[in-house]
């Protein structure tokens, strides 16, 4: 995309095109049940910051578009109003034009004093708004860094006019903030603010909101307001910033709400005035009395700074957006009347997502327990997950030298330990193994004994750093769990499902003579956990492990675990998996995959996939991991939007149950968002959420392959007379290996010629 823009937007079209989407179905449904303590009693307003500027550049025709197709009502469309040399108007936010648009044409820069500070820049002020607005002069660009380039200068600016006539054929109204009154009453002309909006107030495109950084322009235009009809809006800024036309504080002015009421019906105000973060715990503290008390003054507040992308946020909302709304809207003592935000559709799930009970068929299972918010693998976390609503708890077994199964959710205890800080430990264990992990280097558990591991604290591990890092309060509280402890805490809490990922067994047994299977095996038979009555399930990515476990507690359900890294070309087909496993979990690789990251990778969705579809046929069922709600996890198709992330995976790709590390986020979407509608189809005219479908953004070229499974084992399981025979290559260099035992696995005898069936 990007040539010819031209063609493609002539203003006329432009018009016709926001008009004529705002006759297309509106997907919500306009009983709204979030928020009922607004000032009206009515329903949040969303506030569209120039659309969905979380997806598209801000203030343009898609933008605009997207956030109609995808919000509820009541929505209002904002633009950010900056005046041109003909004294009309644009819709884009600074006054240096470069920030977010693109031009070679642009041939005037200036130095002008705005709020007392000579300020260099290229200023709407000096351009013809005709200039302005032609695509062949400028287009619009992302000033985002962290969110997609891909739709950059190939849309035009619009102009207030434009957007303003969106009321005219839908319930949508329009939001025009003035970010800098004093500049523009001054520029291009005197009195040029105040004449413009005076014309606009007048015309079919009058905004139902007019919000000013300034309380001189709205005392000004107060009586043609009250001709237009239009709400006339204080938008705060930082409480020490000086506010221009009355010199002082914007903290000041907030300390008299009734003054503020005789010239604005409502507030605009950073969100941190309501809710304040702690900067260096970032928790949130108790909420301001802000809402109430200007609720008292009869002003409405409505609060500015929302984006599903936003980091550092508070750790209270565990990087989950609709968390944070609820805060603002969900209250049971006050909402905020409006909210303005980059990512409209998340806000109107908030708005939505009134608790409802949902019975909803599909698993949560949690990932080293709630280790979104905990240490991994320790009591807090999974005491995390049971309380957030997991289905079953996991414990990713690891073994110790001298042979403890221990849940840790990595071999290599640097990961997520204090080990770091034991000099003479780490110095003593700190190796690499060819033929582990890449041969990358750390402390590996299986060199370590029991009692050094008995002594290490655990620690946040942070899997997207360091575009977000999770919460460290909770470092070094608490110790290693092994399985004998995690088994005895899971059963004293009845109903809670238990899954134990077995990890490494293979290259264990090969490589350093430790049986993880008997382990297991002894452990759950410790545990009285043997007879199928309780809810356990055992995942290994090595099919012997599951035949070993098939032959001894043949009452357990097993869970093929796919690899996302495989790369031996040993292939294991749906159907030979099937013959050993009932569940299968599928990494997000072969589900969900962003494009090619080797060629000019968009971060966007690649081909829809068949995966799922095809374990379905084997009545497999479906396991995705790993969801995590940090918004840098999945691909941009999702909105840095985790509920819709998790309502795509089970309405679009139709996953049976989700390893995630927010096990909460989950279930709090499956079984009480009343977004979440498990008994309709995707196709379902009045479905109200977006799923995303791959390919929405941009269809996949004809070449495109999707990914299909391709399960790849380590090359051989182990040695058995009359089984396959030892790869040259595994475990080549490790010196353990040649002491290995042939009688490791108890089971082995008994798998080994089913085994040999399966290769
Ligand atoms: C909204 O709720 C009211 C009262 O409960 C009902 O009369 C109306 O039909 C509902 N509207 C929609 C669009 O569902
Ligand atoms: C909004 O929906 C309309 C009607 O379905 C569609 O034509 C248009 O492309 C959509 N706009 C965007 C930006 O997705
Ligand atoms: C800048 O370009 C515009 C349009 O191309 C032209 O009308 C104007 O005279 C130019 N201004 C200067 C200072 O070159
Ligand atoms: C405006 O943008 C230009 C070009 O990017 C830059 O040189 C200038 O410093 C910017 N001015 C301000 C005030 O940000
Ligand atoms: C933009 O340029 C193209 C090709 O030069 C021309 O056909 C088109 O009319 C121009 N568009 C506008 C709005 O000036
Ligand atoms: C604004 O107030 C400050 C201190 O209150 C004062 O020093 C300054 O002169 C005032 N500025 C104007 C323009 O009145
Ligand atoms: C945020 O979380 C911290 C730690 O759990 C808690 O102490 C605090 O009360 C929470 N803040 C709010 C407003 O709930
Ligand atoms: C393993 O290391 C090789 C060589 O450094 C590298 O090319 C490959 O991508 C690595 N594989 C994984 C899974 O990290
Ligand atoms: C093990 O479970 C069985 C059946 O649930 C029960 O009868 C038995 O008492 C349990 N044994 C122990 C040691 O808990
Ligand atoms: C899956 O289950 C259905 C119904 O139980 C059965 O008809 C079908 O044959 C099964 N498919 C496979 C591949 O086992
Ligand atoms: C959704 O649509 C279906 C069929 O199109 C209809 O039967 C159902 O009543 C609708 N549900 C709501 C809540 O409007």
């Amino acid at each position: 995309m990007g040539s010819s823009v031209a063609s493609v937007f002539s203003s006329s079209l432009l018009l016709l095109a926001l008009l004529s989407v705002v006759q297309a179905e509106v997907l919500f449904d306009s009983n709204l049940t979030t928020g009922r303590n607004t000032l009206s009693g009515a329903a949040p307003l969303i506030i569209a910051n120039g659309g969905t500027s979380g997806l598209y550049p801000d203030q343009t025709l898609f933008a605009y578009q997207d956030a109609l197709n995808t919000s509820s009502q009541p929505l209002a469309l904002l633009c950010d109003l900056q005046l041109t040399k003909d004294n009309l108007g644009i819709c884009r936010t600074g006054l240096n034009l470069t920030t977010s648009t693109f031009s070679y044409k642009y041939n005037v820069s200036s130095t002008y004093v705005v709020n007392g500070v000579p300020t260099h820049g290229y200023f709407s002020v000096d351009y013809m708004q005709a200039d302005l607005l032609n695509p062949n002069f400028t287009t619009a660009v992302q000033p985002n860094l962290a969110r997609s380039p891909l739709f950059d200068q190939y849309f035009p600016l619009l102009s207030p006019d434009t957007v303003g006539r969106v009321h005219l054929s839908s319930p949508t109204t329009f939001w025009l903030n003035v970010e800098y009154p004093s500049f523009f009453q001054q520029h291009p002309g005197k009195n040029s603010l105040a004449s413009y909006l005076t014309d606009l107030l007048a015309s079919p495109s009058s905004p139902a909101y007019l919000s000013a950084t300034e309380v001189g322009i709205l005392r000004l235009i107060g009586p043609t307001a009250r001709r237009s009809r239009t709400s006339l809006i204080l938008k705060v800024l930082d409480p020490d910033t000086v506010e221009q036309s009355t010199n002082t504080t914007y903290g000041t002015l907030l300390q008299n709400l009734m003054e503020i009421r005789t010239y604005a019906s409502g507030i605009l105000v950073p969100k941190n005035l309501i809710w304040p973060i702690n900067d260096k715990t970032q928790y949130l503290q108790a909420h301001t009395n802000l809402v109430e008390d200007a609720h008292k003054a009869k002003l409405s507040v409505y609060a500015y700074d929302f984006a599903n992308d936003q980091y550092p946020n508070s750790f209270n909302y565990s990087f989950d957006p609709i968390a944070e709304y609820l805060a603002y809207v969900g209250q049971a003592d006050f909402s905020v009347d409006g909210v303005l935000t980059d990512f409209p559709s998340t806000a109107s799930e908030a708005i939505r997502s009134e608790k409802t009970q949902q019975n909803s068929n599909k698993l949560v299972i949690s990932h080293n327990g709630d280790s979104g918010d905990f240490p991994g693998c320790t009591m807090l976390a999974y005491t995390g997950a049971i309380n957030g609503g997991s289905d079953y708890i996991d414990c990713p077994i690891q073994i110790t030298s001298d042979g403890v199964p221990i849940c840790r959710e990595d071999a290599n205890l640097i990961k997520s330990t204090d080990i770091l800080t034991n000099h003479a430990l780490w110095q003593t264990y700190y190796t690499s193994y060819a033929g582990f992990q890449n041969g990358s280097s750390g402390v590996f558990t299986f060199d370590v004994p029991w009692a050094d591991i008995s002594t290490l604290r655990a620690r946040m591990y942070s899997p997207n750093a360091p575009e977000t890092s999770r919460n460290t309060a909770n470092d070094n509280v608490e110790g290693v769990l092994t399985l004998a402890n995690f088994l005895q805490f899971a059963k004293s809490n009845p109903g809670i499902g238990i899954y134990i990922d077995i990890q490494n067994a293979v290259y264990l047994r090969m490589a350093h003579s430790l049986d993880v299977v008997d382990a297991v095996i002894n452990a759950l038979k410790n545990a009285n956990l043997t007879s199928g009555t309780n809810k356990v399930l055992i995942a290994s990515e090595d099919s012997s492990v599951l035949l070993a476990f098939q032959q001894s507690l043949p009452f357990l359900q097993r869970v093929y675990h796919v690899p996302s890294n495989g790369n031996n070309p040993d292939i294991v087909t749906l159907p030979e998996i099937k013959t050993f496993a009932g569940f299968i979990t599928i990494p997000a690789q072969l589900v969900d995959p962003t494009d090619d990251a080797s060629k000019n990778p968009t971060y966007f969705l690649a081909a829809p996939t068949q995966v799922v579809k095809q374990a379905h046929d084997q009545n497999l069922t479906v396991l995705y991991y790993f969801a995590q709600n940090e918004f840098s996890s999945f691909a941009f198709d999702y909105r840095a939007d985790p509920i819709m992330h998790i309502n795509s995976l089970v309405m679009y790709y139709n996953v049976d149950g989700i390893i995630t590390d927010f096990p909460a986020t989950a279930y709090d979407f499956l079984h009480r968002n009343q977004c979440y509608k498990p008994t309709l189809s995707t196709t379902s005219p009045n479905y109200s959420m977006l799923t995303v479908v791959p390919g929405a953004f941009f269809p996949a070229p004809a070449d495109a392959t999707a990914p299909t499974l391709q399960v790849s084992e380590p090359p051989i399981s182990f040695q058995v007379p009359g089984g396959p025979t030892l790869s040259p290559t595994a475990a080549k260099s490790d010196a353990a290996a040649t002491k290995m035992s042939l009688t490791l696995f108890s089971t082995l005898s008994l798998t080994s010629l089913l085994l040999h069936e399966l290769l």
